[in-house]
């Protein structure tokens, strides 16, 4: 029960394979009670409802791209909750040119531009939104979902490796922030390859899963272990890690070169 009494905000479960699905059901597990949100347009496609009922959570439907709806998520929140939040997850991505299939050298920028709205800035915007309301309370703990295409070349994930590189920008930037002024801390985690609607939309997204299966000594990581992780990094185990990156990749990121890759390579 190491989220005992812990208030929160869960972004982004769509079905059971999301990676926020998991999160919610461990956070339920340890004791923290929160409010889902998703776009209104994931509410009517997935089965969030069926989520809010086994983890006795109410759901808040919001744009991320959207000031007002997040504006009003947070004042639900927390009159719904009955006080300050401890902590936020934000796992929301989607990229429109990789919906539309453009290539990286022929972006649609209107697209791109969607993109890292709703992306990245709209991680910015969920914290600037619980900054002006004072919604966070201190050594609270604010996270999002990243994918080490951020820092290395993965051609088919697109414009997605940009729009993480910013997202990662925007948690050191704004983990300054939050930690000078509210001791709120705010960090990245950059998860394996995962089989969710988001991840499975990415072109060859089978291949990159298998080769970084056996580039990783432990594996890939499951969305339950990484559900575990953030569970960590909600609770006051973790409270003096802020504006990381933090790989949650069994291994993958400093891995250089795998027996089962250069066996499997002739
Ligand atoms: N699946 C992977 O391989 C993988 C790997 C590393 C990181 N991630 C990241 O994990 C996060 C969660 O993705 P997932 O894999 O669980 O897939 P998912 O498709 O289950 O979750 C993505 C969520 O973003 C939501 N969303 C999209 N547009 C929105 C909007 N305008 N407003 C509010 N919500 C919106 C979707 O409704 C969905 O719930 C994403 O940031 C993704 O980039 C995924």
């Amino acid at each position: 029960m190491i989220l005992k009494g812990k208030r929160g905000i869960i972004f982004g479960a769509l079905d059971e394979k999301s990676i926020a699905w998991k999160v919610a059901e461990k956070a339920h597990a340890e004791g923290a009670t929160f409010v889902l949100t998703n776009a209104p347009i994931a509410l009517r496609l997935g089965s969030i409802a069926k989520l809010a009922q086994s983890t006795n959570s109410q759901i808040v439907p919001a744009d991320v791209t959207k000031n007002e709806d997040i504006e009003n998520l947070i004042t639900q929140s927390v009159e719904i909750l009955g006080g300050k939040i401890d902590f936020v997850l934000h796992s929301v991505g989607m990229s429109m040119n990789i919906r539309k299939g453009k290539a990286y050298t022929d972006l649609d920028y209107e697209n791109m531009h969607k993109t890292l709205d709703i992306s990245a800035i709209s991680f910015h915007r969920v914290m600037q939104e619980c900054m002006k309301q004072d919604a966070i309370n201190e050594w609270g703990s604010v996270v999002a979902l990243s994918y080490i295409a951020a820092q290395r070349v993965f051609p088919d994930y697109n414009e997605m490796g940009d729009t993480k590189a910013f997202l990662e920008s925007i948690a050191r930037s704004f983990g300054y922030h939050y930690g000078k002024a509210k001791k709120v801390r705010v960090n990245t985690i950059s998860q394996s390859p995962t089989i969710t609607t988001a991840g499975s939309g990415v072109k060859g997204f089978e291949g990159f899963y298998e080769y970084a299966e056996k580039m990783s000594p432990l594996g890939n990581a499951s969305s339950e272990d990484c559900a575990n992780y953030c569970i960590t990094l909600f609770s006051d185990y973790t409270r003096m890690v802020t504006m990381q990156n933090l790989f949650h990749d069994g291994g993958f990121s400093f891995t250089g070169v795998s027996y089962e890759v250069v066996n499997g390579a002739h």
